[in-house]
């Protein structure tokens, strides 16, 4: 049997999963991600050990990495990543010749709609648009169904259009990116914000230390009724329904397809993104909004559409 290992490079964790030709994932390996400031080198210890753990001594067919930045457009390179000490860096060729085996290479929320259009919640539909919500917002558009790349292969940045002018300062080095106002980072902020004031849920478990929020325990504190957890959700939400909005008014798609760890929640992300996007889009009473769903292989679909590559490649 032949072993694709598909490789989600997060600006938080590094999750490497073996997955077979189905869409199947068979056993995962994580690491946290090193930091943006580092040395590259670090991160791609953290790789290697991930996909070694993976591989457990077996040979390896193939590696497809499903990196956060912006992927040129021969798939060699990683140009720049908001997240990532990575720029300019060669890394498909350079983890090829470390690891002895094929590597491949995309942008991870490409990846996520590999795997969610040819196995996933967008099977069948030739026009779509998929957004991820992790650490930062990425995004695929895909047009008859292909993965639209244009001219540097970097087309799908949404998460860098600016909403608020001179909001938030963004990893990017801009201010009052989309990310800022809907991600996991976002979720935290306004979450932690709340600490020691409102939230009831969350101050136990945080300990009472804003610092010791991170996006799960937000998840399961709105889900057991704290309002600090569930007025984050809701304006994160909101944010994540007006950016589809635009982005449903510039492709007119025939369904958006929310991924990443942030779309665990489900419901409590999608409803108010759902309300949002009805509320904002341009001639929604003419016209079909159309549907708002979680990606079928949820915060796996980087490393499910990762391996499809590294298949695609071998
Ligand atoms: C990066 C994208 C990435 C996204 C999700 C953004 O900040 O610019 O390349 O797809 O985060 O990880
Ligand atoms: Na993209
Ligand atoms: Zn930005």
């Amino acid at each position: 049997m032949s072993l694709h290992i598909g490789v989600d490079v997060g600006g938080t964790k590094v999750l490497a999963g073996e997955v077979d030709a189905d869409g199947t994932v068979r056993r995962t390996a994580r690491r946290a991600t090193p930091g943006r400031r580092v040395d590259a080198a670090l991160v791609e210890q953290a790789l290697t050990e991930a996909v070694a753990e993976v591989a457990d001594g077996r040979r390896v067919d193939g590696v497809g990495l499903a990196a956060a930045g912006f992927v040129d457009a021969a798939g060699e390179r990683v140009m720049f990543a908001p997240h990532l000490p990575w720029q300019g860096e060669d890394v498909r060729d350079r983890l090829a010749e470390r690891w002895g085996t094929v590597v491949a290479l995309d942008n991870d929320a490409n990846c996520a709609a590999l795997a969610e259009g040819a196995l996933g919640a967008a099977a069948g539909v030739e026009d779509f648009l998929l957004v991820t919500m992790g650490t930062g917002i990425g995004g695929a558009v895909v047009i008859g169904g292909r993965v639209h790349r244009g001219t540097n292969g970097m087309a799908g940045e949404f998460g860098h259009a600016q909403v608020v002018p001179d909001g938030h300062a963004c990893e990017c080095g801009g201010a009052g990116c989309w990310e800022q106002y809907s991600s996991g980072n976002a979720l935290v902020r306004l979450a932690r914000s709340g600490v020691g004031r409102e939230a009831t849920v969350l101050d136990e478990l945080c300990g009472g230390d804003p610092e010791a929020v991170v996006g799960p325990m937000v998840t399961e504190a709105a889900e057991r009724g704290d309002r600090v957890a569930a007025a984050a959700f809701a304006s994160v939400g909101d944010w994540l329904g007006v950016g589809i909005a635009n982005l449903v008014a510039a492709f007119d798609p025939a369904l958006v397809v929310v991924g990443g760890g942030v779309s665990a929640a489900d419901d409590l992300l999608l409803d108010p993104a759902r309300r949002a996007l009805t509320r904002s889009l341009v001639g929604a009473a003419h016209r079909t909004v159309p549907e708002v769903v979680r990606a079928r292989f949820g915060p796996e679909a980087g490393i499910v559409g990762g391996a499809m590559l590294a298949r695609r490649r071998a």
